[in-house]
C-alpha cells in the first residue's frame, strides 16, 4: 500500500494569498516523478490554522527519490532550494508527517 507524506506549514494570515499564488505557479514537476500519486494543497477552514500539502506515494523510496531530485528545483527559495530568487518563504514554519495507508476506498 501505499505512504502519505504531509508537509504541514504554518503560514501568518498576510503571507496567505503569497504561499497560494507560489502554489499555482508550482514547478508541476512533481508529477512527473516515478511512484507519485497524488498531490493537494489544503486550505485550513476551522480547526487549524496550517496548510497541508498532502502527496502520496508508491513508496517511502519513491518519496526519498524526489526528495533529492527535483524537489529541490521545485523549492527554489522556499525550503532549502539552493537558488533563492524568492526573496521570502511565505510560512514561517514547517513540520513532515509521515503516515501508511491501511485501508481505502473511492466510489463505485
Ligand atoms: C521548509 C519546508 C517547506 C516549505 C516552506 C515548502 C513550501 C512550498 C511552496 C511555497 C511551494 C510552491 C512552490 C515554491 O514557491 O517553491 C512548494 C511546492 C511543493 N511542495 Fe513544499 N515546502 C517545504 C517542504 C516540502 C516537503 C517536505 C514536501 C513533501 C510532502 C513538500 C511538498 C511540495 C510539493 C509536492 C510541491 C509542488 C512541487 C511541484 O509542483 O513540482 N514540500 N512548497
Amino acid at each position: 500500500m501505499s505512504i502519505v507524506k504531509i508537509n504541514v506549514l504554518a503560514v501568518p494570515a498576510e503571507q496567505r494569498e503569497v504561499l497560494e499564488q507560489r502554489f499555482a505557479s508550482r514547478a508541476g514537476a512533481v508529477e512527473g516523478s516515478d511512484g507519485f500519486e497524488w498531490f493537494e494543497l489544503l486550505r485550513p477552514l476551522e480547526g487549524t490554522d496550517q496548510y497541508l500539502v498532502y502527496t502520496r506515494w508508491r513508496s517511502e523510496e519513491d518519496f526519498q527519490n524526489w526528495m533529492n531530485g527535483s524537489m529541490k528545483a521545485a523549492h527554489q527559495g522556499t525550503a532549502g532550494g539552493e537558488g533563492g530568487e524568492r526573496p521570502k518563504p511565505a510560512a514561517s514554519g514547517s513540520t513532515l508527517w509521515s503516515f501508511e495507508v491501511v485501508q481505502q476506498a473511492s466510489p463505485k
